[in-house]
């Protein structure tokens, strides 16, 4: 019933894709999701290039379905190295996120035959990566944990959908099965997640990090530029609100650099309670922690019955 096009594109049985997720999402959870069925995709983001060949190997001993690469094109030498580990070791499909990947890795990876899926925030990036050969475009809203543009998912799935001729994934702000039949809705032919799949038994992320998603209501989080220089939306914590209101009255660009420095000391020393991480506006969802196959095969099941539901009411609607 939820067999679309992405599924055929990627060779995977539900047109679920787990986001890349730095520090949450290693080989296991990966392996996990590909196994339930759905995407899994490695993060490099940070990680050394002998982290990603043994994060790609210890995968594979894990899973003989298909997997992805996440490149989050954080330089020009960075990019381009990523690239070609992923050409050399036949990983199948690369996502790029927070940021076009250049016309000339996109053309290296559609060579050797990688089926390209960059993650975008707006129509304009969506036009952009299409021209340069993606095979299907993530279109990622502002509610998403991680780095993040400036229009929500509702607005920004439809616009993209209708500019680009490739298949459409909608990202940011899904958690369950209403977040999938929403997105068939509004365009897009499956859906990524990222924050949902932190609560899961395979998740790698730290202990404190699973149980605040836990507390954590859908106002607990926020956009702050301080972890990586762009707007990443993370758990909301009195260090990053600190920061954010001292850059409202800093004018030089030193100023904002000396900000940033100090901040960031503070937090790479805080005590748990301080500390923060990419997270969701789809937190306040997310009361349990399970296992990666119940939350896919109970996305699945749950919006075939959301379908019937919904067809059911407009029957009736319709007789009225
Ligand atoms: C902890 C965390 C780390 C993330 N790291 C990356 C990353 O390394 N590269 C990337 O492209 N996206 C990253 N993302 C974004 C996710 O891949 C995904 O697109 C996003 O979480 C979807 O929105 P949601 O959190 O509302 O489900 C990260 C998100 C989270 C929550």
């Amino acid at each position: 019933m939820f067999h679309t096009v992405l599924c055929d594109l990627l060779g995977i049985r539900y047109p679920i894709i787990q986001g890349a997720m730095q520090g949450a999402g290693g080989p296991r959870l990966v392996a996990a999701v590909s196994e339930a069925g759905g995407l899994g995709v490695l993060p490099t983001f940070g990680g050394t290039e002998k982290e990603l060949r043994d994060d790609i190997e210890n995968t594979r001993t894990l899973t003989k379905r298909p997997f992805a690469v996440n490149i989050t094109p954080i330089g020009r030498a960075f990019t381009e190295s990523r690239a070609a580990i992923c050409i050399e070791m036949r990983v199948p499909i690369v996502t790029t996120g927070r940021g076009d990947p250049g016309s000339n890795v996109v053309q290296q990876l559609k060579q050797a035959g990688t089926i390209v899926l960059p993650v975008v925030p707006s129509v304009r990036h969506a036009l952009r990566v299409e021209a340069e050969g993606a095979d299907a475009i993530i279109a990622s809203g502002m509610e998403a944990g991680g780095h993040v543009g400036r229009v929500s998912t509702m607005p920004l799935v439809p616009q993209v959908a209708d500019a680009v001729k490739v298949p459409v994934v909608a990202a940011g702000g899904i958690g369950d099965a209403r977040g999938l039949m929403a997105a068939l809705a509004l365009g897009a032919c499956g859906i990524q997640l990222g924050t949902r799949f932190i609560a899961t038994v395979e998740s790698e992320a730290a202990d404190w990090v699973k149980q605040r998603l836990l507390k954590t209501e859908e106002t607990g989080t926020m956009v702050s530029s301080l972890m990586t220089g762009k707007p990443v939306r993370a758990f909301a914590t009195r260090i990053l609100r600190e920061y954010e209101q001292a850059l409202t009255g800093a004018g030089s660009t030193e100023e904002r650099g000396s900000l940033s420095t100090r901040y960031l000391k503070e937090l790479r020393h805080a005590p748990v309670e301080d500390r923060t991480m990419a997270a969701g506006e789809i937190a306040g969802m997310i009361r349990d922690i399970r296992t990666v196959r119940e939350i896919i095969e109970g996305i699945i099941k749950d919006a075939a019955a959301l379908a019937e539901k919904l067809y059911r009411v407009s029957r009736e609607d319709a007789r009225q």
